[in-house]
């Protein structure tokens, strides 16, 4: 049996995936592959067929195709379900499943690289009301963070997505964000502002209390200007490379049966693809 998987995005050419997976592959010593394939979310529809018809294992589904793909499947986890977004599906006993791993990826990087966070976080700033912002709102609770603030430039997104998690979201005005900064644990930048090619993400982080932790899904560059300003007021700088490494787990143990781990090989074999600034 092919043993193919697939991340289909339009465009998909940026994708990272086929490195993660390519490393797994090889140091499981399985005979696979994972391919970019680009799919216009008009097509996505054909595409599922060839899932079902065999030619694929599963794969991976990312942007403008997350939203695309769930009325496609047979099956839906309560995790694609509350995002109304999926990433990663597979076949199971003639099914076609589907499920979101990007709260487990964000939740999975501060667990490894920040042991014990979660229990000295009160209360989280996330900036943004996209899909991103989402997930992380939805993974926050997981680990009993209950008091999230949420600002976004829109602020009937914001509303809307506060609504949509009533009883531990609050929308707050952008104007407010200096104060807010000074009254959280855990800041997380769900916006594309930071990325290379987009402005800075210009908030004023002076208010920022020493240990306060500053996470950015951002991760090209690495150190986005708003993680080096953290780091320089004492903030504790978290990159959003380690949620693409940890979001990519969950797919390639149901397509493959092996649960793979995040090591620094793969993470320097990732940082050494994404330019510096
Ligand atoms: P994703 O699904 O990846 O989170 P998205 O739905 O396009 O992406 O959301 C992008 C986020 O970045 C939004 O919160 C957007 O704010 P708006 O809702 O006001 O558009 C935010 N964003 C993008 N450019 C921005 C800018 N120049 N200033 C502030 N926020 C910005």
């Amino acid at each position: 049996m092919t043993k193919r998987c697939f991340i289909i995005g339009h465009p998909v050419a940026h994708s990272r995936s086929p490195l993660i997976h390519g490393h797994w592959l090889a140091e499981h010593g399985l005979a696979g592959s994972y391919e970019r394939v680009e799919v216009p979310p008009a097509q996505v529809a054909a595409l599922i067929a060839r899932l079902r018809a065999g030619e694929f294992l599963g794969g991976n589904v990312t942007v403008p195709n997350k939203e695309v793909v769930l009325p496609l499947l047979d099956e839906v986890s309560e995790t694609a379900r509350a995002m109304g977004a999926a990433n990663t599906l597979w076949m199971e006993d003639g099914r076609l499943h589907g499920d979101n791993t990007d709260a487990y990826g964000f939740l999975a990087h501060l667990d490894a690289c920040l042991p014990g966070w979660a229990g000295q976080t009160e209360k989280a700033l996330i900036l943004g009301a996209g899909g991103a912002a989402r997930a992380v709102i939805y993974g926050l609770p997981e680990r009993g963070i209950r008091r999230i603030l949420l600002v976004n430039r829109s602020p009937e997104r914001a509303l809307e997505l506060a609504a949509a998690f009533p009883k531990e979201v609050e929308a707050r005005p952008w104007q407010e964000i200096a104060q807010l900064v000074g009254e959280s644990d855990l800041i997380v930048n769900t916006t594309s502002l930071g990325m290379r090619g987009q402005p800075p993400l210009a908030i004023d982080l002076s208010g920022l209390r020493p240990g306060t932790i500053v996470d950015d899904i951002v991760y090209v560059p690495l150190e986005t200007p708003l993680l080096a300003e953290a780091r320089r007021l004492g903030g504790v700088p978290v990159d959003g490379l380690g949620m693409l490494l940890h979001q990519a787990v969950p797919g390639f143990e149901r397509w493959f049966g092996i649960r793979p781990q995040v090591t620094a090989a793969l993470r320097a074999k990732l940082e050494a693809d994404i330019p510096a600034a």
